[in-house]
C-alpha cells in the first residue's frame, strides 16, 4: 500500500503545479482576485455533501474499511453551507439573480465542475470499502491544495472584510488534514497488497486526478474571464450593490 500513498504523493505535487494554483500564489494580484473563480466551483462543492451522502457512504457496511469510509463522510457531507456563507461574505451573491444563477450552474461555464460529480460517481460505483479509501485519500489531497491556496488569500480577505470566512478560512481548513478521518494511515501503509491490487489502488488514485485537473483549468477560465474592479473593492472594504453594478459595467 506504500507505493499506493506514494503515487497519491506524487500526483498531488504535480497537482499543486498546475496554473490555478499558480494563479493563486501570485502575489501581484489581490487576494479578491485571485478568488474570483469562487462561484464556478459551486456545483461540485454544492454536490460534494450528496457525493458522500448517497455514493460513498453504505448504509450497511460489508467490512471495517468501509466503516472508516462512513465515518469519514459523516464529517465530509456538510461542508457546503460554509460554501455558500463566504459567497455571500465576498460579495459573489449579489452578482447574478433568480434564474440568471440557475443558467449559470448548469451551463458552460460550469461543464466541468458538474462532470467532475458525475466522473467521481462512476469511478465510486462498485468499488469496496478499501477502493474508496484510496479514492478518499486522494480525494483529500486535491482538497488539500486548493484550501491551502486558498488560505492566505482568505487571511487578508479576512482583515478586510472584518468577518471570518468559514469555508476558504482557517476554520475549514483545520477540518480537513488531507486524509480520511479517523483512519490509521500508518496501519494502512503497512497493509501489503497483491499485485493486481496495487495495479488497481494506483490506476484509481491516477482516475481521480484526471477527474480533478480539468475542473482547475475551468475555474482558471473563469477567474481571468471575470476580474473584479479590486481598487473598487479595497476602497469600500467589502462589495456593496454599487460595486457589483460597477462590476457588471466592467
Ligand atoms: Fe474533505
Ligand atoms: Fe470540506
Amino acid at each position: 500500500m506504500k507505493e499506493v500513498f506514494r503515487r497519491i504523493i506524487d500526483r498531488k505535487r504535480a497537482y499543486e503545479r498546475l496554473p490555478l494554483f499558480e494563479w493563486m500564489r501570485d502575489e501581484t494580484q489581490t487576494a479578491r482576485g485571485r478568488l474570483a473563480f469562487y462561484p464556478c466551483m459551486a456545483p461540485f462543492i454544492m454536490s460534494f455533501g450528496d457525493l458522500n451522502k448517497f455514493v460513498l457512504r453504505e448504509t450497511n457496511p460489508a467490512d471495517s474499511f468501509q466503516e472508516l469510509v462512513n465515518a469519514h463522510t459523516l464529517e465530509d457531507d456538510h461542508h457546503w453551507p460554509w460554501y455558500l456563507e463566504d459567497l455571500g461574505k465576498l460579495g459573489f451573491d449579489a452578482e447574478m439573480c433568480g434564474t440568471d444563477w440557475m443558467k449559470f450552474l448548469w451551463g458552460e461555464e460550469t461543464l466541468q465542475s458538474r462532470v467532475l460529480t458525475a466522473r467521481l460517481t462512476a469511478l465510486i460505483s462498485g468499488t469496496t470499502g478499501l477502493e474508496r479509501l484510496v479514492i478518499i485519500e486522494a480525494i483529500e489531497e486535491t482538497g488539500n491544495v486548493l484550501f491551502g491556496a486558498m488560505l492566505p488569500l482568505a487571511i487578508e480577505l479576512e482583515h478586510q472584510i472584518g468577518d471570518e470566512l468559514r469555508y476558504c478560512g482557517a476554520f475549514h481548513f483545520g477540518l480537513e488534514s488531507g486524509h480520511a478521518v479517523g483512519a490509521d494511515h500508518k496501519a494502512l501503509a503497512r497493509k501489503v497488497l497483491g499485485e493486481d491490487e496495487r495495479v488497481r489502488y494506483i490506476a484509481l488514485v491516477d482516475e481521480v486526478y484526471f477527474a480533478f485537473e480539468p475542473w482547475t483549468h475551468e475555474l482558471l477560465r473563469y477567474a481571468r474571464a471575470h476580474p473584479y474592479p479590486a481598487h473598487l473593492y479595497e476602497k469600500h472594504g467589502r462589495p456593496s450593490h454599487m460595486i457589483v453594478a460597477a462590476r457588471a459595467a466592467f
